[in-house]
């Protein structure tokens, strides 16, 4: 549950959600690609805007919203096909790219995150589900990237993780940023430095701080994010 949620995630740099759980993170980010729809008792009073668009509004196309504004969560969920696949039926379902095209664009997506040396000689057999976390989470990553989202929302990509996976996937974010909107769920503090321009602290559904991640990571104005930020809960 969240409540009085106000805030303006800017355009073209990567804002972080840290709080503890519980607190309403990754509800608010669903509320952005409307995932939260089909829970039960779901809800949303009030307005969201992405860009200029409310994708509340009725008649709104749910696949082009999730083209446009793109997610990837804590577990990666590669669909049990082949890695070619995994990126080509996007781009099939949304653009109508076929052979010599879509073959191009696949490859451009595995270049993109880097997985592509590690794949090129197996795209085509094996299965997105034989690749390790990190690359299965790569995987992901270029599906949705494939399809050029102008919102990236990531709810804890790395926690499932080793460092240098999360190192690849911190770099590539930090890449991402300028061309994209990106949001950025972590429990990672570090992580939420090194990689956001802005971070929101999210407590009890509402949010208690939002401001640039620098000052409010040096000097936070309310005394639960200095708190939270130096370890005394969550
Ligand atoms: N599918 C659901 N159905 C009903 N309530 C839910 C559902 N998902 C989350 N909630 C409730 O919404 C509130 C906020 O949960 P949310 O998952 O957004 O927290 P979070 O900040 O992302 O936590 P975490 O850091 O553990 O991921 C919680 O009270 C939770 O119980
Ligand atoms: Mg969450």
């Amino acid at each position: 549950m969240l409540f009085d949620v106000s805030m303006q995630i800017p355009a073209g740099v990567v804002t972080a959600f840290i709080g503890p759980s519980g607190c309403g993170k990754s509800t608010m980010l669903r509320c952005l690609n409307r995932l939260n729809d089909r829970i039960s008792g779901f809800r949303l009073e009030g307005e969201i805007l992405v860009g200029q668009d409310n994708p509340y509004r009725p008649g709104t196309d749910l696949l082009s919203l999730r083209r446009d504004v793109g997610i990837v969560f804590q577990k990666p969920n590669p669909f049990p096909k082949s890695i070619f696949e995994n990126i080509a039926i996007g781009l099939r379902a949304h653009y109508g790219f076929k052979g010599k095209e879509l073959e191009d664009r696949v490859v451009d997506a595995l270049q993109e995150v880097a997985l592509w040396e590690e794949v090129k000689d197996s795209m085509h057999k094996k299965s997105g589900l034989s690749l390790s976390g990190g690359q299965q989470q790569r995987l992901c990553i270029a599906r949705m990237l494939s399809v050029r989202p102008k919102v990236i929302l990531m709810d804890e990509p790395c926690s499932a993780l080793d460092p240098i996976s999360t190192k690849s996937i911190e770099q590539l974010i930090t890449k991402l940023a300028g061309s994209h909107t990106v949001v950025i769920v972590t429990h990672n503090l570090q992580q939420a430095q090194r990689v956001s321009d802005y971070t929101a602290f999210f407590l009890y559904g509402k949010i208690e701080e939002h401001g640039l991640t620098h000052e409010l990571f040096a000097n936070a104005q309310s005394e639960k994010t200095r708190e939270y930020i130096a370890g005394a809960f969550g």
